[in-house]
């Protein structure tokens, strides 16, 4: 691989030479800590088949983005609460895209074969999803971003269908308003496009390796964060209509 050459200031400070502490030959590898990242997969001779790579690599890079999601949205959590809408609205943006690029990555476990993906299902005990540390994040700060949202709304005497009939009002409410049910479309959207890798590769009669039985997966996609957000359509078709009569 070509590597740009050190420039050499004034001083002749060596660039090649890493300065910050830490293991590793360059301070790339010292910052990110690669050595360690890198370790974190079975070698090839602890495989039980070479797609445990693809496997942990989809596994532990969707850990990685759902907890940069997760620490966005509790931060954005702060921000409403302390009515700094526009700072929530930032992070709430970059969260919903960190479970964009988790769903997108399922792609990957499909080009595994469903014969092939039985030995490494022999390797995994009892391991779940259910026991995701990403996903219990998930579901540990969403619901007090519901609550930071519904003060919010309360704070400005409205309710959540006033905020979508005046959203040119309350031009942050209503943009708060959609980032939440954003939130929410992009978790379903994970677990519809889950439940389709789970059915295409074991099947969607089987019980999981903790038990449950895939179909249970089927109706968890039914399962709303901010059911009031979503309520507020189904009143807000009928308020149409009742304009209409
Ligand atoms: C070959 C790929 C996969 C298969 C066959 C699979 C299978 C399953 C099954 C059968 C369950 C039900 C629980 C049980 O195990 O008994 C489950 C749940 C779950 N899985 Fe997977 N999974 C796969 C990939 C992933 C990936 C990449 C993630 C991302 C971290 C993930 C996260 C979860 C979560 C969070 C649940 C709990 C259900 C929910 O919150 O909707 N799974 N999975």
């Amino acid at each position: 691989m070509l590597r740009p050459r050190p420039v050499a200031t004034e001083t002749h400070e060596d660039f090649s030479e890493p300065i910050l502490p830490g293991k590793g030959a360059s301070d790339y590898e010292r910052y990110l800590r690669t050595d360690e990242l890198l370790a974190l997969q079975k070698s090839p001779d602890e495989r039980a088949h070479p797609d445990e790579l693809l496997f942990q690599t989809v596994h532990q890079s969707s850990e990685l983005w759902l907890k940069l999601g997760t620490s966005e949205v509790a931060r954005a959590t702060v921000h409403l609460r302390a009515g700094e809408h526009a700072a929530a609205l930032r992070l709430l943006r970059r969260a919903a895209l960190c479970l964009q690029f988790v769903t997108a990555q399922l792609d990957m476990l499909e080009q595994m074969s469903p014969w092939e993906y039985q030995t490494v299902r022999r390797v995994l005990g009892h391991g779940s999803g259910f026991d995701s540390p990403g996903f219990r994040e998930v579901r540990r700060v969403t619901p007090p971003l519901g609550e930071a949202f519904d003060a919010a709304v309360g704070a400005a005497g409205l309710d959540v269908v006033e905020v979508y009939v005046h959203g040119r009002e309350h031009e942050e409410l209503y943009q708060l308003a959609e980032a939440l049910v954003e939130w929410d479309e992009r978790i379903t959207m994970w677990r519809i496009r889950h439940y389709k890798v789970v059915a295409r590769i074991i099947g969607d009669q089987v019980v999981g390796t903790q038990g449950t039985p895939v179909e249970v997966l089927g109706k968890m996609i039914h399962h709303n964060f901010f059911p009031a957000l979503w309520r507020a359509r189904n009143q807000l078709t009928a308020r149409a209509k009742e304009e209409e009569d």
